[in-house]
């Protein structure tokens, strides 16, 4: 039996798959390539020295996804994928409802026809908005800021609703702070169309050359230095989470939510600061005005999925950095 990968070539879906071939489960990969390339597949196939079968598939295309469940026996569902970028929902909120809302509806109902009813999620620390304070538990209250946002809120009410109805569904809702890092071996990272909106792959891009600095949005902050304070947390730890939630799910039916973060946060130059020694180099930067909708701080407590699953991340802040410094040095253009 294997589990189906959703988004599996993307950035976290493509780690995912590279523990879950580690730990020895089987997997099956469905992904559109809408903003990755198949050249990580392939990578992931060489560093876990097994093949991955993958299919090119959008989770909207109902009888594409069904051959799938049709010719694989499919024992659970890692959903990685969707549309995540805040400033392009805002500009193009139907595409983003139709990929993201209506893509999951697809993924469940074809799920339910084949008796598959194990699902992890891939929510995100924007389901708590603007939060009142720091840390945020998974108790806090819920809202969206914008259409992405509003898109994995909709899909967390929809899932809850699902177990209310049908108690038989295991699912795990996990709420991601900032995924950052990379897999140490250097061949798979994050690759962001065009010029990145999150800080870590900027940062990279001005210290391998692609982009001349980093603009820090906001040095009024009421934070330690005056900058954004966000909770980073290394993309292997991330995904190991995952694994530790499915064999969670698998002993107990309902619905579980964790907040998958480090429990700590770091400001913008202290990321910048750290950036620079790993790479060995300093990392040209301003200070800008704020962006609009960001938070002062952002962090987690991490509690709940230390208690409840036996999991916390295990990787610190100099050795993400170091990871997405060979990543980006070994790739400048990322895959291509
Ligand atoms: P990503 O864009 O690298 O990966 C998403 C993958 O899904 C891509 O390979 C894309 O081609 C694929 N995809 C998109 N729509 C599809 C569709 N309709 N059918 C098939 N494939 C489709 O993004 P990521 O950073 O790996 O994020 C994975 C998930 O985690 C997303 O759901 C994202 O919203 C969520 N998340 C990410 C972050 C983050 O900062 N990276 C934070 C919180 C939550
Ligand atoms: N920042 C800069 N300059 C940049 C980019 C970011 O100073 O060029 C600052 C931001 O102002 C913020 C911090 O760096 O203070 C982190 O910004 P990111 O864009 O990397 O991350 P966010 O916390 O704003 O948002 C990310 C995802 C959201 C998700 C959230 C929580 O983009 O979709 O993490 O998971 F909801």
């Amino acid at each position: 039996m294997a589990i189906l990968i959703t988004g599996g070539a993307g950035y976290i879906g493509s780690h995912a798959v590279l523990e879950l071939l580690r730990g020895g489960f089987d997997v099956v990969v469905v992904d559109n390539l809408s903003n990755s390339h198949e050249a990580a597949i392939h990578r992931v196939a060489e560093l876990a020295g097994k093949p991955v079968p993958f299919h090119k598939v959008d989770i909207r295309d109902r009888d594409a996804l069904d051959r799938v469940f049709g010719t694989t026996p499919i024992e659970a569902v890692m959903h990685f994928a969707g549309l995540k970028a805040v400033g392009e929902s805002v500009g193009q909120p139907l595409r983003y409802y139709d990929n993201n809302i209506f893509g999951t509806i697809v993924l469940l109902e074809v799920m339910k026809k084949h008796g598959v009813r194990t699902l992890v999620f891939s929510s995100s620390a924007t389901v708590y908005g603007d939060p009142a304070s720091v840390p945020i538990t998974e108790d806090f209250p819920l809202s969206a800021v914008n259409p992405y946002g509003r898109s994995k809120l909709f899909i967390e009410d929809m899932l809850r609703d699902l177990c209310r109805a049908e108690p038989e569904w295991q699912i795990a809702l996990l709420r991601y702070f900032n995924p950052s890092g990379a897999d140490p071996s250097g061949r798979i990272g994050e690759d962001p169309n065009g010029i990145p909106n999150n800080l870590v792959p900027y940062i990279a891009q001005v210290a391998v050359g692609r982009l001349p600095e980093l603009a820090v949005y906001g040095s009024d902050y009421p934070t330690r230095d005056g900058t954004g304070v966000r909770d980073y947390i290394h993309v292997v730890d991330l995904v190991l989470g995952h694994i530790k939630a499915l064999e969670k799910l698998a002993t107990r039916p309902g619905l579980v939510t964790y907040n998958l973060g480090t429990g700590r946060g770091y400001s913008v130059l202290e990321m910048v600061e750290a950036f620079g020694r790993a790479a060995g180099r300093p990392i040209k930067h301003r200070l800008a005005p704020r962006r609009p909708g960001d938070a002062a701080e952002c962090w987690s407590d991490a509690s709940r999925a230390e208690r409840e699953l036996g999991w916390r991340a295990t990787r610190g802040l100099d050795e993400m950095c170091r990871d997405v410094w060979r990543w980006q040095s070994n790739n400048p253009k990322g895959y291509a």
